[in-house]
């Protein structure tokens, strides 16, 4: 009875994690202090960014070392409780890790009601998979009546909440998923209108078919060559939700070309501009620009060659990137 069981990191993962990374332990069931409870877990939830934390690449955790007992949100049954909101017997949704029992002084512990869910929907689509959905779509992706929202992982807890939710806002919802079971159950159970495997069909192909006039909300659970494919079949104005890099998690060095995962850990955003639509700030802006200019606030560089037989090789330095300044071609010396 005094005995927890643990599993703690025995080797630092190098790309997938393997079983033999980690290892099961025994420790006494720790006593608890002043304001502690004692919980039993019932539920461990494991996600994607657990990966993160053993790396420690996470940025809100603290790396999980060699001996470490492995990071995680539980559901668990308070065993004994020195703490004046929790009672031996409530169920409360807390951070025990891979062990059996944990003890917590109540920070980022929330009290469970049995009966108004299945206890692991707390740590699912009613927990922080659920809320990641449900504030990534609604606060970034807007979507829109008729809006087609696309999202990959689409089978998971994360993606199955993006599209459900965009079909009770009158949206719908297109998955991405890996397996035809799993693109099946996003159809069948989740109500999406359809469902691409991205291993056995053409994605991009597909895409086009399901979506003629565009992407309006592209949730991004992966990264990698579907975000790129989604990002050359958006519609105007369209919003993309940068969630997750699946792709990424297990690799030493980020791959090549822009890396759009520190956007989401910095919640910038990215917009498209298009000059074409703010031709009515011209005139606003050739007047303050001018003034700059006079006043010697803002300075310039022209390449500039002359004579119009030039202007082949000189557009051609230009693509080449070897342009220093404006590239410009007067006609007369
Ligand atoms: N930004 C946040 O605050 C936040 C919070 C929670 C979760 N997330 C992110 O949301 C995403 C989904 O999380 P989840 O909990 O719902 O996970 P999940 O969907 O249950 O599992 C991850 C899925 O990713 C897909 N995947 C695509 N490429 C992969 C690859 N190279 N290796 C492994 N899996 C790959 C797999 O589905 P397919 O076979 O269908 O491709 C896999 O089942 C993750 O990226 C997670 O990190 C972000």
């Amino acid at each position: 009875m005094t005995i927890n069981k643990k599993i703690i990191l025995k080797n630092n993962p190098v790309g997938v994690p393997k079983e033999t990374d980690f290892e099961i332990a025994e420790s006494i069931i720790p006593e608890i202090s002043e304001n502690e409870i004692l919980t039993k877990t019932i539920h461990l939830s494991l996600d994607p960014y657990i990966r993160g934390v053993i790396t420690g690449r996470h940025i809100y955790s603290e790396k999980v070392n060699i001996g470490d007992t492995i990071v995680g949100r539980t559901v668990g049954e308070v065993i004994t409780s020195d703490h004046h909101d929790y009672n031996k017997g409530d169920i409360v949704v807390c951070s025990n890790g891979w062990q059996e029992y944990g003890v917590t002084n109540g920070e980022g512990v929330r009290k469970l009601d049995p009966s108004s869910a299945p206890l692991s929907t707390a740590l699912g689509i009613l927990g922080m998979p659920g809320l990641t959905a449900y504030a990534g779509l609604l606060v970034y992706g807007e979507p829109k009546e008729n809006d087609l929202i696309v999202v990959s992982a689409a089978s998971g807890p994360v993606g199955c909440m993006v599209g459900q939710i965009a079909q009770i806002y009158g949206a719908k919802a297109v998955g991405i998923a890996g397996t035809n079971e799993k693109c099946e159950t996003v159809i069948n159970k989740f109500g999406f209108l359809d469902c691409i495997n991205y291993k056995t069909e053409n994605l991009e192909q597909r895409i086009k078919e399901i979506c003629p006039n565009g992407i309006d909300v592209y949730f991004d659970n992966v990264g990698g060559e579907t975000l790129n494919i989604m990002t050359r079949n958006l519609a105007m104005y369209a919003r993309i939700v940068l969630c997750g890099f699946m792709t990424q998690y297990n690799l030493e060095t980020p791959p090549p070309g822009p890396n759009l995962g520190p956007i989401v850990g910095s919640r910038a955003s990215i917009k498209g501009v298009v000059v074409y639509d703010h031709y009515d700030k011209q005139e606003d802006f050739i007047s303050l620009a001018t003034g700059w200019l006079k006043e010697g606030k803002i300075k310039y560089i022209e390449d500039e060659v002359f004579g119009l037989e030039k202007a082949p090789s000189h557009f051609c330095k230009l693509m080449r990137g070897e342009n220093h300044g404006k590239t410009i071609v007067t006609m007369e010396q």
